[in-house]
């Protein structure tokens, strides 16, 4: 068995099993870089602060950057023996700068250390999944630009409810994709607060100078209460919530296109590049990508009960517990990643049918609420003139007609206000451009929004 940290207090060595149950080091060792980056950070400032001989710091500072070199250049190999990654970085820094590199440690606890290394993963993670974002963001702005003549149904209860456009359909996630980036956006205030020099949870008697490290490591600020800095995960509880939240998008997006491209919609084709077959029934063309990107939300949503579960009861400061935070949010990063990722290639190539889609517009009534408004202007409260449109849907579907192919007796009968005027008030094309606010399906609006979006992607275009 290997020397531990705290081997001093110990007569015996910790029992094989116990010592494999206890190490996180099969997957904290992901955050290699940042506790290296976190320790060499914590040196230097050692150094400057005379807590530790300036020569001293640098001999540890060059000796964790050849460690770092090394681990890129897959020179060393982790001993997954070892306790974690805090273990497995002071054991290599020790073997290579020999006993000065013991002294990296010098008010510094693990239980800072791993909520530095934590806080610092999530900052680069997160950054990645909100470009992932804008990306997709733009691939839908794209689609939109083709769209915004592409008529379709809205539904509501999945039942055929008014007419859309695609582009206007896609905006209503375009909308909710940026929330998902300035809620990520949000969260980074939170987690980009430096925890080193809370020590194990009391801070230390030396004159450690937090600001120095976490300006050197790019903290915007620094802990307020060692006991907080050690014992919180809130950071990784609310990131773990807004990648639910991207996800449950995602997942609700991926069952509309899956239903889309059903025979029965037949208003988009995907690609054989991102479709599957089946091994019995030759015809199929399976939406397999979307549906694990649903499926994928069931997972993400259990890593946030899970660590939510965790902290629940535990009492301040650091416990073990705490151990289990890591797992659930690298598989939830790793997971959004991945869907954010090949969504925008699934859409890009996929065929967007726009005959069927007006089609569907000539179906299912879409214009009785139109039939209506006509009658509101002309002066019957709206009530009255929903329930006369009520009862000429009901005579179309006895008599199979629409509303368009009503003949102006028929509508007369039910009203004496309807004129020929109500033909051009109920096409499709009217009903879009007969709306003009902004936010509605109408071209124009539909074009200024997709600018006030495309200048959002602009200002927040990242480095
Ligand atoms: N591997 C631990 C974790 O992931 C690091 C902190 C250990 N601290 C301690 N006092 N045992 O939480």
């Amino acid at each position: 068995m290997k020397e531990k940290l705290w081997g001093g207090r110990f007569s015996k060595a910790l029992n094989k099993e116990a010592n494999d149950f206890n190490s996180s080091l099969p997957f904290d060792c992901k955050m290699y870089k940042e506790d290296i980056l976190g320790s060499i950070a914590h040196a230097k400032m050692l150094g400057e602060c005379s807590i530790i001989p300036l020569d001293e710091s640098v001999t540890i500072i060059n000796g964790l950057k050849q460690i770092l070199e090394e681990i890129e250049n897959n020179k060393l190999q982790f001993d997954f023996e070892l306790e974690d990654i805090h273990t497995q970085i002071e054991k290599w820094l020790i073997e290579k700068v020999g006993e000065v590199g013991k002294k990296v440690h010098t008010g510094r606890s693990r239980n800072d250390q791993v909520a530095l290394d934590l806080r610092m993963y999530l900052k680069n993670e997160t950054e990645n999944i909100k470009s992932l974002i804008l990306n997709l963001i733009s691939v839908l702005i794209s689609i939109q630009k083709e769209n915004t003549k592409t008529y379709m149904s809205g539904y509501t209860h999945l039942q055929m409810a008014q007419v859309i456009t695609f582009a206007h359909y896609l905006g209503a996630y375009v909308e909710m994709f940026k929330r998902d980036f300035e809620r990520l956006n949000d969260a980074y205030k939170r987690i980009d607060v430096m925890p080193l020099g809370a020590g194990a949870l009391a801070c230390s008697t030396y004159n450690i100078d937090n600001k120095k490290t976490a300006e050197t490591l790019n903290f915007k600020n620094v802990m307020l209460n060692s006991l907080d800095a050690v014992s919180d995960r809130d950071f990784v509880i609310e990131t773990e919530a807004d990648l639910s939240i991207i996800m449950m998008h995602l997942s609700r997006f991926s069952e509309e296109l899956i239903l889309y491209s059903t025979s029965e919609f037949k208003f988009i084709e995907f690609d054989d590049e991102f479709t599957t077959g089946s091994s019995l029934m030759p015809q199929k063309k399976n939406p397999d990508i979307l549906e694990l990107i649903r499926g994928k939300t069931g997972r993400v949503y259990g890593n946030l009960f899970s660590i939510l579960t965790v902290m629940k009861s535990l009492p301040l400061a650091y416990n073990k517990d705490m151990q289990e935070d890591k797992e659930g949010i690298f598989d939830s990063l790793k997971n959004a990643a991945n869907c954010l990722s090949i969504l925008p290639n699934v859409l890009k190539t996929m065929k967007i049918n726009k005959e069927n889609m007006l089609n569907s517009v000539n179906e299912g009534f879409l214009n009785a609420t139109e039939v209506a408004d006509y009658l509101v202007r002309k002066g019957i409260p709206f009530r009255d003139a929903h329930s006369i449109s009520g009862r000429l849907v009901v005579y179309c579907i006895n008599n199979n007609k629409n509303l368009s192919s009503l003949n102006i007796e028929e509508y007369k009968k039910e009203c004496s206000l309807f004129e020929d005027d109500i033909y051009s008030f109920i096409t499709p094309e009217a009903q879009i451009a007969n709306k003009t606010m902004l936010g509605s399906p109408n071209e124009n609006a539909v074009m200024e929004v997709i600018k006030i979006n495309e200048n959002w992607l602009d200002n927040n275009k990242m480095s």
